[in-house]
Order: structure tokens, then C-alpha cells, then sequence
């Protein structure tokens, strides 16, 4: 009987996506993929360590492990990815019941290495810096196991050339290396070939995707041309713009690119100038908010979303209220909001004095959650008696009778039908809005305008 394995995935979609394809490779290996934890054989964390919260979650899980593998021998247990890199050693002095610990710059290896583990003991494989072939290697992404068969992320980016002072993310990731164009749209070429409608760029700083292959010049609104005319892809979408490098040519390349979705996630982070500067951020709130009017102005029917860090070290109560005043001036369609955390090794992790009492925080972050819901309810209450574009998902959450999907805005849309094409995942429909709630939209079924494409599922339950 094959051995089989699960894969938990933490933290965001580029680690999402590495599981996919590191799922690809134990299948390939001869593996088989469970959700049920009581029958894995393999168990791999596939880690964060953004915040402090995502370490204290790894830690919480390898307790739980250990008494599942002293009742289970043969059972294998990887940890791979963000707290990995940063962890190294410590990780198995804290957990001596890991099997292997690879970092973010050779998770394709974790297969090989456990079998090599299963023969000669625990191994931990943690590179210093990226190897530019692994980070680049276009087949891995070609074989991953993906959670949906019409839509698919696509790396075009590794690492960060930025130095944000709260972020851990360079250190663990490494500088920024670009993967060719033409590879990215073979990529996508493939990918629509197998059924998918929908991909989504992955970066950490997108805008300056390209930069390191010319030397000089980022490649971003290019590369969105040349997906964008890709045949079978009806949506692009991408993560994440640093504001800063947000250029007039990608805010016409998406306007311009009829497959773009209509979406930007511009994360603010702070709406204080003098907490921008100390972050390291590289823009002013105004600057900020013209490149926002910049996009709206050219982009037609824009949805923005955004990151804010709330208690940055030495931000006051005004600098806060400012954040207040930006968030409520952006008028954005939804906001996720964060606690600074300090991490270590990071410029704003240095100076513990400055650090902003938690009950302060905890007040200030409830604050900003008031301003950014309603923006978020009054952005999908003026969409009623829209009709949309909605990319059908399946059965929703909650309710089997209703239908879920996403607009091009990306908005959830719950709706009803009977109709046979409508309800299958992948179909895109036509729908007006009925009304808007805070987090998702409801919408009355019209027509389908292009049956699913899929013609077979492929399932990977990582949570
Ligand atoms: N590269 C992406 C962000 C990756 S991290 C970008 O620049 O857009 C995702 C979000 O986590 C960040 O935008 C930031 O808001 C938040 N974040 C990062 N480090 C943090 C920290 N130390 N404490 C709290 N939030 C943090
Ligand atoms: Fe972190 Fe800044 Fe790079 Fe984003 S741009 S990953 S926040 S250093
Ligand atoms: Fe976390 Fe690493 Fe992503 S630290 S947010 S998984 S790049």
C-alpha cells in the first residue's frame, strides 16, 4: 500500500503554492495525499514566521506530532519553509522528533531527503542563500497538486530586494530573483491547456519583477501583456505592488489588458509619514494616495484591498489617527489589519523602549477595524443591481443549495440556480447583486457565459 502524507501549510499564497508543488513531487515519488492525520505517514509543516503568533502555531503542532509518532513508528514528520530558514538547528534541538528541516531555498528536495532520512536518521538541509536554478525550475510548478483545477498561482518572483524594518521576509526568502518571461507564459500556456481560467502572479514586490534579468528596468507591465494574451485565461490577478514601485506603465497594462482583473492589493501600512519613514516604506501617505487616485482614475470599476501594521514601534496616538484618516480617505473594499510583532534580527525589533503598550494596540487596532468595515460594507452596498462576471467555485461553506464564486473585483458572491452549467466549478456566469454584505456580495443568477473548462479534479486538503 502506498505511503501517505499531508501537508500543512502556513502563513501566505507563495507557501501555498509550495506545498502544491511540493505535493506534486511526493506524488510523483509514489505517495498518495490524505487529509486525515490518523492515516499519514508523512507529515510535512510547510512553516511561517511573519509573526509571532505563526511560530507559537509551529510549535503547538510538533507537541501535538510528537505523541502521534511514539504510538506510529515509520511515521515521518518534514518541516520546510519561513521558520525553517530562520530557525535552523534550533528547530530540531526544540522538536527532536522531526525527520527533516529544509529551508524556503530547497523545498523541491524534501522528498529525496526523506528518504534518505528513512534509512540513515534525521537530516537538516538549510541553504544560505537561493539557488537560482531551484528557485526558477518551471517544473515542479508543472506538476503540483492544486487545491482547485481553474484557477492556479504562478510564481514570477522570489525573494525581497526591500528592507522594511518590521519584515523577517528577505532574511528567510532571500533577494529578489526573476524568473524568464517566456517561461512564465509557457506556464500559463500549460495551465490553460489543463482547464485553468484564472492565475494569479505571485511575488513579494511584483512591480519590480524583471529588474534583475535587465539590469535596470522591471519587466511587470510587459509580463502582464504577455499573460494577458495567453488564449483560455479570462483573469489574471497579482500579489503584491509595493506602492512605491507602482509605475504609470502597470497601471495602463492593466488597464489596458482585458484579461487583468480589475483588483489591486496596495498595502499602506501606515497612514503617518513619520511611521512610513521608520518602516522604511520609500512613500508619504500623499504620495500613496495620489498613486491610488492614479489607478482608480485609469482603471475602470477598481477594487482595492490593503495590508495596515497597527502599534508600529513609536507610532503616537496622532501618528494612529493619521492611519485613521488615510484608511477612511482610501476608501478601501477590505483591509487586513495586523499587530506588529517583532521579529528578530529586524531593525524595528532592536529598541524594545519604543514598543506601544498592548492595550493601547488592542484599542488602536479595534479602531481601525470600525473605519476599514465600513468602507468594506458601503464598497459592496453600492455594487447592488450591478451585473457581474462571476467565476463559479462550487457549493458554498455554509449552505449546498447556494452557489459560491468570485467577481473580477474578487469579491464573494453567493447566489442560487438550478442550472446544471452554472453549478459546475469553473463555469463563468453572469449575475446582478442584490446586496452587499461587510465580506461578501449576494447576486441573482442571469446566464452562463462560458461553460467550465475542467475536466478533472485534483484534490489537496493542506489545512
Ligand atoms: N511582500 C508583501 C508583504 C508580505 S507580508 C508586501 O510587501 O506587500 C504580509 C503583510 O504582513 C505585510 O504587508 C505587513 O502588513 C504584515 N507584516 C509583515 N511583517 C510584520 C510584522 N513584523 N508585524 C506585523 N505585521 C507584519
Ligand atoms: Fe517585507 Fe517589505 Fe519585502 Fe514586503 S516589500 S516582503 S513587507 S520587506
Ligand atoms: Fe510567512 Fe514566509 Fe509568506 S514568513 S508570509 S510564509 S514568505
Amino acid at each position: 500500500m502506498a505511503r501517505k502524507f499531508l501537508i500543512r501549510t502556513f502563513g501566505c499564497q507563495m507557501n501555498e503554492h509550495d506545498s502544491e508543488r511540493l505535493a506534486g513531487l511526493l506524488v510523483a515519488d509514489g505517495l498518495e495525499a490524505t487529509d486525515d492525520l490518523d492515516e499519514a505517514d508523512v507529515v510535512v509543516l510547510n512553516t511561517c514566521c511573519i509573526r509571532e503568533n505563526a511560530d507559537n502555531k509551529l510549535y503547538g503542532h510538533l507537541g501535538h506530532l510528537r505523541s502521534l509518532k511514539a504510538e506510529r513508528p515509520g511515521m515521518q514528520i518534514a518541516v520546510t519553509g519561513c521558520l525553517s530558514q530562520k530557525d535552523k538547528g534550533a528547530l530540531r534541538e526544540r522538536a527532536d522528533h522531526i525527520d527533516v528541516v529544509v529551508g524556503t531555498h530547497n523545498i523541491t528536495r524534501t522528498p529525496v531527503l526523506l528518504r534518505e532520512a528513512a534509512i540513515s536518521g534525521p537530516i537538516t538541509e538549510i541553504l544560505d542563500a537561493p539557488d537560482p536554478v531551484e528557485m526558477t525550475d518551471a517544473a515542479p510548478a508543472l506538476t503540483a497538486v492544486r487545491a482547485v483545477p481553474w484557477a492556479a498561482w504562478v510564481t514570477i518572483q522570489t525573494g525581497c530586494d526591500n528592507s522594511c524594518a518590521y519584515c523577517i521576509v528577505p532574511s528567510v526568502r532571500g533577494p529578489e530573483i526573476s524568473r524568464p518571461i517566456d517561461d512564465i507564459v509557457e506556464e500559463a500556456r500549460v495551465l490553460s491547456s489543463r482547464g485553468v481560467v484564472e492565475v494569479t502572479l505571485l511575488g513579494q514586490n511584483v512591480n519590480s519583477y524583471g529588474r534583475d534579468i535587465t539590469k535596470r528596468r522591471p519587466l511587470f507591465a510587459e509580463l502582464l501583456e504577455a499573460v494577458g494574451a495567453v488564449e483560455g485565461i479570462d483573469r489574471v490577478r497579482f500579489t503584491s505592488p509595493h506602492p512605491k514601485d507602482l509605475r504609470p506603465e502597470t497601471i495602463a497594462a492593466m488597464a489596458n489588458t482585458a484579461a487583468v482583473c480589475n483588483q489591486l492589493h496596495l498595502p499602506l501600512q501606515s497612514g503617518s509619514d513619520a511611521v512610513l519613514a521608520s518602516m522604511r516604506r520609500g512613500y508619504t501617505a500623499e504620495r500613496y494616495l495620489e498613486r491610488l487616485a492614479a489607478a482608480r482614475r485609469e482603471i475602470e470599476d477598481l477594487a482595492v484591498t490593503t495590508d495596515i501594521i497597527v502599534g508600529f514601534p513609536g507610532e503616537t496616538e496622532e501618528d494612529f489617527e493619521q492611519t485613521l484618516t488615510v484608511a477612511a480617505t482610501a476608501q478601501f473594499d477590505s483591509a487586513y489589519t495586523f499587530i506588529f510583532s517583532p521579529r528578530p534580527g529586524t531593525r524595528a525589533a532592536e529598541d524594545s523602549s519604543r514598543f506601544i503598550d498592548p492595550d493601547v494596540i488592542a484599542d488602536r487596532f479595534e479602531r481601525l477595524h470600525l473605519v476599514t468595515e465600513r468602507s468594506a460594507l458601503a464598497k459592496h452596498e453600492e455594487r447592488a443591481g450591478r451585473t457581474e462576471e462571476v467565476l463559479v467555485e462550487g457549493p458554498s461553506k455554509r449552505d449546498d443549495a447556494v452557489l459560491s464564486g468570485r467577481t473580477r473585483q474578487g469579491k464573494l458572491v453567493h447566489l442560487r440556480t438550478e442550472d446544471a452549467a452554472a453549478k459546475r466549478p469553473g463555469a463563468l456566469v453572469e449575475a446582478t447583486i442584490t446586496r452587499g454584505a461587510p465580506h461578501f456580495l449576494e447576486a441573482e443568477f442571469l446566464r452562463v457565459l462560458a461553460p467550465s473548462r475542467t475536466v478533472r479534479r485534483l484534490e489537496l486538503r493542506p489545512a
